[in-house]
């Protein structure tokens, strides 16, 4: 079966009332006639709602960067996955190596998570990634399979059914210098490899998705690759036209 890739934006910490309205109308004209391809942005939570009225009209998805782990009640600050299903976002972003680096988020934290967003029929986009030292040191695969298993044991492979994994090299991440397209492959042939183990269907149909410095530039020879299926972008996301080229791209 033939997977559609998702190209995604994270916004990260990024945009104002004015920016949001102003992207998301040239996102939508430059990507009016998006076909072959699963296209969403993850803005700051903040703009959830102006950014669900301006997507009204456009195949375009709406995303999340975060969700925590309580539905309702006295969680002063959090993030509830069912508001953000309320708010028709699709796509939740978890397990991003800066919230593992700067909230201490644990692989079963981000397990947890992933739970509530399946409960809630939202798509989790789970982020996995190795840092420079860990690959240098050979360590990729362990990393990323520890990271997946989180999941798996916690909740069983067929979790990954409608699930999306990311993988981030966080070398790469908003530093310019992406994986090389043999590079990626060969750490996303892994990946499918890894879940296949336990079950081939669900291998097969996840979208592995490739992040860390994607551009207009690198995205085209990325996915050439038969396993990778789109691309979670950061810095590129934030400018329509080098997002509609990365889009385009993966059609
Ligand atoms: O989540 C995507 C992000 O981590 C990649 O950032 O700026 O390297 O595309 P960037």
């Amino acid at each position: 079966m033939a997977r559609i890739p998702l190209v995604m934006g994270n916004w990260k910490l990024n945009g104002s009332k004015a920016f949001c309205d102003s992207l998301i109308s040239e996102l939508k004209t430059a990507l009016v006639d998006v076909k072959g391809c699963n296209v969403a942005i993850a803005p700051p939570v903040m703009y959830l709602a102006q950014a669900e009225n301006l997507l009204t009209d456009s195949k375009i998805a709406l995303g999340a960067q975060n969700v925590d782990v309580n539905v309702q009640g006295a969680f002063t600050g959090d993030i509830s996955p069912v508001m953000l299903k309320e708010f028709g976002a699709k796509y939740i972003i978890i397990g991003h190596s800066e919230r593992r680096t700067y909230h201490k988020e644990s692989n079963e934290f981000i397990a947890k998570k992933f739970q509530l967003l399946k409960d809630a029929g939202l798509t989790p986009v789970l982020c996995i990634g190795e840092t420079e030292a860990e690959n240098e040191a050979g360590k990729t695969e362990e990393v990323c399979a520890r990271q997946i298993d989180a999941v798996i044991n916690t909740l069983g492979v067929e979790a990954f059914n409608n699930a999306v994994i990311a993988y981030e090299p966080i070398w790469a991440i908003g530093t310019g210098k992406s994986a090389t397209p043999a590079q990626a492959q060969a750490v996303h042939a892994f990946i499918r490899q890894h879940i296949a183990k336990k079950s081939s269907t669900v291998a097969e149909q996840v979208i592995i998705q490739y992040g860390g410095s994607v551009n207009d530039a690198n995205a085209a020879e990325l996915f050439t690759q038969p396993d990778i299926d789109g691309a979670l972008v950061g810095g590129a996301s934030l400018k329509a036209a080098a997002f509609a080229t990365i889009v385009k791209a993966a059609e």
